[in-house]
């Protein structure tokens, strides 16, 4: 494991060339999670620790990536602490019993380590399978995003609810983050007992937010958890939607690597943080729905643009669209691991 490229890089030591992992890798785009998905709930899968090892080795053995990440969802604490979760097809995840009132924040459970056991159950199982080969990282939501299912009940396009309660009612917001904070922290810390090797805090909506909201109501429980994490050797990626203009405040929370959406460019912000802090990124998506030699040329551009940085991740600015073509993503993954600096 010590001369994995991913941990280097996370670390911002020297690599031949950009270690690879792609955000929603363990999922739609490839045939085979369907041949699983078709015979269980998405749910099932999370928590039957020998079918979430099953699907987060698809990319490992199909993609021959340098990251595995554990096949999971950012939802499964909001789910602990009491949400009635389901996933249905075609219309995402939905919280039967969202949390609006004070009476639903004060109903919330912080103390869910058993309830989420099954977690630390596939991390073993992977890690048998992966057998050292290459590291696996845990995630799990930040509190902002997670927050915004539970208050909305479901995905949002404008997060009204959400936002009334911080503008309306603050405390009870604080309250409710503060509550979603603390189960993150001893969640991943779960998962770092039960083996990963690195960790990703997914804050995918934090763009929604003003610079004020986002420092108020998403960074300073970011940064809690951070500090709270026993972290030895296991580096902490932050990555959200809206890093081209948050990326110096989320490297304020101490995180190893700060992921970068597309927006930006990618040298540029790095240049703008500490130079201890690596960046992963930041290849626009929708790249990988066209032709190969675009591909190319984007994914070169990109590493010609990071020549000479230490601390560089490829990955994408958001994660796989379920649509983008298995062979696309195969030969992107080719391109970068022939590439030498
Ligand atoms: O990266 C990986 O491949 C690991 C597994 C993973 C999943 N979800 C599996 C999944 C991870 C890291 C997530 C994180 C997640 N979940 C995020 C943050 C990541 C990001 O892209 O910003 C968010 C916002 C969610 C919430 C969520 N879960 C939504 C909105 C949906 C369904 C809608 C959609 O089209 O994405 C899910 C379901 C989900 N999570 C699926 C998978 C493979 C699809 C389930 C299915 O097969 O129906």
């Amino acid at each position: 494991m010590k001369d994995s490229l991913f941990l280097k890089a996370a670390f911002s030591e020297q690599t031949e060339r950009p270690p690879v992992w792609m955000m929603r890798q363990a999922g739609r785009f490839m045939p085979q999670y369907w041949e699983i998905k078709n015979k269980y709930s998405f749910l099932e899968m999370c928590k039957t620790p020998e079918i979430a090892a099953d699907v987060t080795m698809l990319p490992v053995d199909l993609l021959d990536i340098d990251a595995a990440i554990l096949f999971s969802d950012i939802l499964v604490t909001g789910e602990a602490m009491g949400g009635d979760l389901s996933f249905t097809q075609g219309v995402g995840p939905k919280f039967a019993n969202p949390v609006r009132t004070q009476a639903d924040i004060d109903a919330l459970e912080t103390n869910v380590g058993d309830r989420l056991q099954y977690v630390a159950d596939a991390i073993k199982v992977i890690q048998q399978r992966l057998n050292g080969r290459i590291p696996l990282i845990g995630f799990a939501g930040a509190p902002f995003t997670v927050m915004s299912y539970l208050v909305e009940g479901g995905s949002s396009k404008d997060f009204k609810l959400t936002k009334l309660m911080l503008h309306n009612h603050p405390e009870m917001a604080h309250q409710l983050l503060s509550k979603i904070a603390t189960v993150t922290a001893d969640y991943l810390n779960l998962q770092i007992a039960a083996g990963v090797n690195a960790v990703q805090i997914f804050d995918s909506w934090a763009q929604a937010l003003s610079w004020d909201d986002y420092t108020e109501f998403s960074h300073r429980y970011i940064q809690e958890i951070i500090s709270k994490l026993n972290r030895k050797d296991i580096p902490v990626i932050s990555f959200c939607k809206g890093s081209s203009v948050f990326a110096p405040l989320m490297a304020e929370a101490k995180p190893d690597v700060v992921s970068i959406d597309w927006n930006v460019d990618l040298l540029d912000i790095k240049h703008r943080l500490p130079a201890n802090v690596a960046v992963q990124g930041n290849l626009d998506p929708h790249i990988l729905y066209a032709d190969k030699k675009v591909i190319k040329e984007r994914i070169h551009r990109l590493f010609e643009r990071m020549r000479g940085e230490n601390g560089f991740i490829f990955n994408l600015g958001h994660g796989i669209m379920p649509d983008i073509p298995f062979n696309n993503v195969k030969y992107a993954v080719e391109v970068i691991k022939e590439f030498r600096y």
